[in-house]
Order: C-alpha cells, then sequence, then structure tokens
C-alpha cells in the first residue's frame, strides 16, 4: 500500500528527476554551472552554509521545496510556534522556541502566557548559579561549593554535557564539573572520586523524576554525602533537582525551593536550554547562558521567517530527505573541525534519532520509505585517521555535515590554518575525487590506479562560522532542532515522542528481581534464560 507521502505529485515529480540526475557527477555540475557555489550557498545568522557539493540542482531544490508544501510545512510550523499539540500520541504542545522567548513577547497557552513562567524560572537560575559561582552557596559545613555533578541521562544529561564541553573555554575554572548518566555503578564512583564531599553539589535532573539510571544514581550521591556528613540536613545544601515532577521530587527529600521546574511541552531531548540547562548556567554564568539563548532565538525566527529556498534547517531537513528517501543513504556524518565540540555528535544521536527513528506515521500506518538516517561522527581531524577511508571510497554513501570556525579561541599558529585547511579539503576531495587520468599524468603505476582512484560524486556541506559562541551554539543547535522538524513533516511522523525506549526499560524492570532472587523461576525464551542463568551463577 502506498502512504500519502509517495502519493504527492512533488514526490513523483522526484522519483522522475532522480532518474535524471542519479548519475551526474558533482565534478561535470560545478563545470557546467560557475556560479554554482553562489547559488547554492546561504548567508544567514553569521552561518556560511555552503551546501553547493551535494547532488542537486535548482531544479531539485524546486521539487524538495514543493513537497515541503504539499507536506503542510508552513502550517506544522506555525501549529508548533503557536503551541498546537502537535505531539499527538501524548496529548501535548511542543514549544521548546518558548525557553528562549524573550520576555517582551507572549506565548499564550489556555489563557496563560508561558513566556513569563520560563522567565521566572531563569530568574530563580540566575539566582543560584550567581551564588554557586561567587563562592556565597555554601556546603553543610559551610565550604563553599567546588564541584557540580549534573546527574541524569539521554536529554538530561546529553545537553549539559555537550554544552559544557563546547564552552569550556568561557566556563568558570574554579569549578569542576562532572556528568554521571550511566546505571554502571563505575560512572558515579569515578566521576566523584577525588571530590570531597563537603565541597560537591549534585544536581539531579530528570523531567519525570522516575528514571532508573537518575534515581539509582541520586541515591547512591545521597548516601555517600551522608556517609561523609553523617547529617540528614546536609541534602539541602548539597542537592537541588531540575524536574517537571514537584512530588517525587519531595519524595527524594529535596527540598522544593531548591527545584527548578519546566514543563510537560518541554521534549528530554529539546531541553538543554531549560531548567535541565542549570549546570550549564553555573559554568558559564547567566550572561552567557542568555547570549546562548539569544542564539537559539534567532535560529527560530529566521526558521519562522526566511523564505524556504533560503531557509537553512528547511533546506539541511530536506537534503536528508533526498538523501535517505532517494540515493538510499543510511547514515549522516556530523563532523566538528572544533574540539570543543566533540560531543556535539552524540548530542545530535539522540536529537535526530529519539525523534525521527519511528515506523509509523502520526495516522499509525507503517511508512513504505526510509525515515531517520543514523547519525554518527567525531572531530573531524580525528575521523580523517580513521573512518574518514570509508567514507571516501567505501561503497555507501554518506552524506557529511563539515563545521569550522574562522577565528579560533586559542590561536597556537599555525594549528588554525592547518585545521581549517583539513576541513576544506575533505569537502573537495568527497566532492572531486581523483581520476585516473589525472592519476596517469602523475605516473602513477597501473596496477596502483584502482586502489588510488577516488570516485568522488561524495556529498557535504560545509558550515563555516566566524568563532564558537554561546550565542553560536545557541543558532546551531536550534538549527538541528528544526531540521529535525522538517524531516518528520515530510515524513509524516510524530518527531516528539519516544515509545521506542520503553518496551526495554519494561523488560529490565523484570529481569531486576530475577536476578537478584536467584529462585525465581525463570519464563522468557531460551536465550534470555540461559543469560540470566549465566549471571546468576
Ligand atoms: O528513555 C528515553 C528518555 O525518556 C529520553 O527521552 C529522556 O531524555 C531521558 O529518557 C531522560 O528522561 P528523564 O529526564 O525523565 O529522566
Amino acid at each position: 500500500m502506498k502512504t500519502k507521502l509517495k502519493e504527492t505529485l512533488a514526490w513523483k515529480k522526484l522519483e522522475k528527476h532522480f532518474n535524471d540526475i542519479e548519475n551526474i557527477h558533482l565534478r561535470e555540475l560545478f563545470f557546467l554551472d560557475k556560479e554554482r557555489a553562489k547559488k547554492f550557498t546561504i548567508r544567514d545568522e553569521g552561518i556560511y552554509f555552503d551546501f553547493s557539493k551535494h547532488r542537486i540542482t535548482t531544479e531539485t531544490i524546486d521539487l524538495l521545496i514543493s513537497l515541503a508544501r504539499e507536506r503542510g510545512l508552513e502550517e506544522k510550523m506555525a501549529a508548533m510556534f503557536s503551541g498546537k499539540r502537535i505531539n499527538t500520541t501524548e496529548n501535548r504542545a511542543v514549544l521548546h522556541v518558548a525557553l528562549r522567548t524573550p520576555i517582551e513577547e507572549e506565548i499564550i497557552i489556555d489563557g496563560h502566557n508561558i513566556v513569563t513562567d520560563v522567565h521566572e524560572v531563569l530568574d530563580k537560575m540566575d539566582w543560584f548559579s550567581s551564588k554557586v559561582r561567587n563562592g556565597e552557596w555554601k556546603g553543610f559545613t559551610e565550604k563553599p561549593i567546588k564541584n557540580i555533578v549534573n546527574i541524569g541521562i539521554g536529554g538530561s544529561d546529553l545537553g549539559p554535557v555537550m554544552a559544557y564541553e563546547a564552552l569550556k573555554y568561557y566556563s568558570n575554572r574554579d569549578l569542576e564539573f562532572r556528568f554521571v548518566s550511566n546505571v554502571d555503578g563505575d560512572d558515579f564512583t569515578e566521576a566523584v572520586k577525588t571530590f570531597n564531599p563537603e565541597e560537591t553539589l549534585f544536581i539531579v535532573s530528570s523531567k519525570t523524576f522516575t528514571t532508573l539510571e537518575t534515581m539509582t544514581n541520586a541515591h547512591t550521591a545521597r548516601k555517600w554525602l551522608l556517609a561523609a556528613l553523617k547529617d540528614e540536613k546536609a541534602v539541602a545544601r548539597h542537592f537541588v533537582a531540575v524536574s517537571t515532577n514537584e512530588k517525587a521530587v519531595e519524595a527524594f527529600g529535596i527540598d522544593t525551593h531548591n527545584m527548578f521546574g519546566f514543563w510537560d511541552w518541554v521534549g528530554g531531548r529539546y531541553s538543554m536550554d531549560s531548567a535541565i540547562g542549570l549546570s550549564t548556567m553555573i559554568a558559564i554564568g547567566a550572561e552567557q547562558f542568555k547570549d546562548m539563548l539569544s542564539g537559539f532565538h534567532s535560529m527560530d525566527e529566521h526558521f519562522r521567517n526566511t523564505p524556504l529556498n533560503k531557509n537553512i534547517p528547511v533546506i539541511m531537513g530536506l537534503l536528508s530527505v533526498w538523501y535517505g528517501d532517494f540515493f538510499n543513504a543510511q547514515t549522516q556524518a556530523i563532523l566538528p573541525y572544533s574540539r570543543y565540540l566533540h560531543r556535539f555528535p552524540a548530542y545530535l544521536q539522540q536529537l535526530t534519532m529519539e525523534s525521527n527513528g519511528k515506523h509509523v506515521t502520526i495516522e499509525g500506518n507503517s511508512v513504505d520509505y526510509q525515515t531517520s538516517a543514523i547519525y554518527w561522527g567525531e572531530p573531524g581531524t580525528n575521523g580523517q585517521h580513521s573512518f574518514y577511508q570509508l567514507i571516501h571510497q567505501g561503497t555507501e554513501l554518506i552524506p557529511c555535515d563539515f563545521f569550522g570556525f574562522k577565528t579560533s579561541l586559542n590561536p597556537l599558529p599555525p594549528h588554525q590554518d592547518y585545521l581549517m585547511a583539513n576541513v576544506i579539503a575533505q569537502g573537495e576531495a568527497l566532492a572531486f575525487g581523483k581520476t585516473e587520468k589525472e592519476l596517469v599524468q602523475e605516473g602513477v603505476s597501473a596496477e596502483l590506479i584502482p586502489h588510488k582512484t577516488f570516485e568522488g560524486n561524495r556529498p557535504s556541506s560545509t558550515f563555516l562560522m566566524e568563532k564558537l559562541t554561546p550565542q553560536m551554539l545557541g543558532k546551531l543547535i536550534a538549527m538541528y532542532e528544526h531540521s529535525v522538524f522538517v524531516q518528520g513533516v515530510i515524513w509524516g511522523i510524530n518527531s516528539f515522542d519516544q515509545m521506542g525506549v520503553e518496551l526495554g526499560k519494561v523488560l529490565a524492570k523484570n529481569i531486576i528481581p530475577e536476578l537478584q532472587n536467584k529462585e525465581t523461576a525463570l519464563n522468557h525464551d531460551s536465550s534470555t534464560n540461559a543469560l540470566i542463568e549465566f549471571y546468576r551463577k
């Protein structure tokens, strides 16, 4: 059965168009059109977005934009920004954009301006983070806090850790930050190994405050603290919570005065600019955190107001659809040429794959097309000495997103020139390759020619920015958030639930007592039973 997506006029035209251009080489496209780079570059929001090294023509972009229109992209964007309950399976609005909306603006939900709520929490975060940063927030024995441990997982960890690493240059170096996410006890043990409990603050970050990993680590943290401080009253000075679940925070024993709230309309993977960013604010200070929010907001405005053919997240989202559904590309590489962005690919994995790794449409019908690509990556030059071989000469087509910053935060000649030369060279090598003719001219022996040939025609986007700043980080994240939204609209899926993570959690809960009580009869399949038996022995 064909789904509605494949019935659209634009899709049918794209199928035909794909047949026409599938075998055209980027060498030819660049040769035929000297203006190509200019035509397929968008310069906006301080971002130089070059998408000319993609296997597209003007017609491709026109057809993809027609597809977006036929799928109701503009109406769906308006629905999201106005707070319609577009997360239909959970009956929730999707309003992460409200988290960075300036106080002067309004977003009214059920007769209430939620922007005021957002700013109240931001003010409280500002007050608290300033106290920690200037040493006024004292531990139970009146020592100032030196160590901050964020306990959380998924969206309550990946955003904070990525932002901390990305903005380390701007962070307060008198404070030590650690991030505990894994239920593996090694994670907690190593995180606090060198810490003095008297100087340590735990931020328990969990939207639901029920997540097994986070609650287990939080209880262990409390035991660790009390083993040293020996007084329940110490908890109030050493634990704060970030959550939407006030009752559970209270039940854990954290004073709700020390709780920073957010709302059900913020998805976990869209929450790093909510109170979940408390560790980020402590690290870089309220002013720079607000700069980051202004970057997010600026990209929201770009997404909302820019014509689709000049709209960075729209073009990015459409290109992903083009490669996944027409070229059959299975994966997408994220390759930042910045050491500070080393957790950016991991962060984007949750954002993209938890959002769009779905096989049914919003109406519950199975899709007959590919949805989210597998996102992966590492900082660029390191990758060049490992997996780039496959990107250049392997059998998979892997669209790449390259990132570079003109100005280094730590100028150390000649590092920056070398770094930037590499990011630029990679896109060039992927697109144009190395032909047999060139190799012959260079005198390469006949038997080595097949090995040394680079077919090229491998697509990439290059994003160049002036400098990595809090504001620019906000822009880059919002850019991907919206590109994920665009993809979800085209595929007709709900990008805002995550039912696929539930089954494993339920089964693990069943298995826990079976591991702890060796007498329990086992009723699984033969493989699962055997694994449990192996552990029990
Ligand atoms: O298991 C997936 C998930 O629900 C993510 O969507 C979420 O970011 C993460 O778990 C953590 O959830 P919480 O913040 O409620 O602990």
